[in-house]
């Protein structure tokens, strides 16, 4: 798994880390390139919060698109892998369907036993959507959260039915990458600001992209040029803050409303009858499916900082 990102680990030291898979101090050196003492602090308290990698510790965690689909599943899943006292942050504009979850998970096993959601409906596109996220976040976070994780889901996937060349309005183009680029990087900076870097506090930012990052996919040019924007913006926060941990996850053709606009509205006739083909098959996967291993990337903690991690890479 660590060899599927940009950057491969070499081998001898992914060799030290399977003789000590238990020891997170261990595996924090696969990703801190400059071992320095307050890392060695944070690395110690991360030990100490999430002993085994069985949960994810004591977490502040923002979830951008919450309201369906992948990032509504995030949410679930996240809830069962938190310690009592953590905080989720439910991102999307849809308030009903955010309050609906927000309820469910109130009723769940962990909001009995102590996990506090909040919904914040919020335009991400729009700055006044940025600063209530943060606000919401720094009204949550408390001296116990040892884990603050945002996890940049909500996207969309624009105007599918026409080819690159009738893209001549400047406008369109910059509002579809002002939503699925700009405000990814921008909500990462906001949070990374808010909660800077402090012994027995873990910092994780994902990034949900896709194939589209690396491959072209014909009367796609939006979606394709947003998410090897989007991709290359977290590579670049991974090589300049190593104490925070980045991860691009590509979570695979989902069975979400997203494929069935794919499925109906794209121009190219073969990519079109490739996803339609897709669910005919029942070759989707569920949100749940895919949820899963990211989860696991997360509680191993093994990755390389900054990579790309295919769902059928894990
Ligand atoms: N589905 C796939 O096959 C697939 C494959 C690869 C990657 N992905 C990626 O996986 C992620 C989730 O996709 P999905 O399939 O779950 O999509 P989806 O079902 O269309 O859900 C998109 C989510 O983003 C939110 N959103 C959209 N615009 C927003 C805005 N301006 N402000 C705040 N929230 C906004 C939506 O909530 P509201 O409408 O309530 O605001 C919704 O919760 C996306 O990053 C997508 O690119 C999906």
């Amino acid at each position: 798994m660590a060899t599927s990102g940009f950057k491969k680990i070499p081998e001898e030291e992914e060799e030290a880390a399977a003789a000590a898979s238990s020891s997170t101090v261990t595996s924090a050196l696969l990703y801190n390139t400059t071992f320095s003492s307050q890392t060695h602090t944070h690395t110690l308290c991360a030990t100490m919060s999430s002993a085994e990698g069985t949960d994810l510790g004591r977490v502040l965690c923002i979830i951008t698109g919450a309201s369906r689909g992948f990032g509504r599943t995030i949410a679930r899943e996240m809830s069962r892998l938190v310690k009592p006292d953590s905080a989720l942050l439910l991102v999307a504009r849809s308030a009903d369907d955010l309050r609906a979850l927000q309820a469910e998970l109130a009723e769940s096993e962990a909001g009995r036993a102590g996990l506090k959601a909040q919904s914040v409906v919020a335009d991400v596109g729009q700055m006044e959507g940025l600063e209530n996220i943060v606000r919401a976040s720094e009204e949550n976070f408390s001296e116990e959260i040892d884990h603050m994780i945002l996890i940049n889901n909500a996207a969309s996937l624009g105007d599918v039915s026409r080819y690159a060349k009738s893209f001549t309005d400047m406008g369109e183009v910059d509002s579809y990458l002002s939503l699925n680029v700009s405000s990814s990087l921008c909500l990462s900076a906001r949070v990374l600001q808010a909660f800077p870097q402090r012994p027995c506090l873990r910092r994780t930012v994902v990034n949900v992209t896709s194939l589209c990052a690396l491959q072209p996919f014909p009367s796609w040019v939006l979606y394709c040029t947003g998410k090897a924007a989007r991709e290359m913006a977290f590579r670049v926060l991974a090589e300049e803050e190593p104490d925070v941990r980045v991860l691009n996850y590509s979570p695979g053709p989902l069975d979400t409303s997203m494929q069935v606009e794919a499925r109906s509205r794209t121009a190219d006739p073969t990519i079109r009858k490739s996803f339609s083909d897709m669910c005919a098959q029942g070759k989707l996967l569920t949100c749940e499916a895919s949820c899963a291993k990211l989860m696991k990337l997360l509680l191993e903690d093994s990755y390389t900082s900054g990579a790309h991690i295919d769902v059928y890479d894990v």
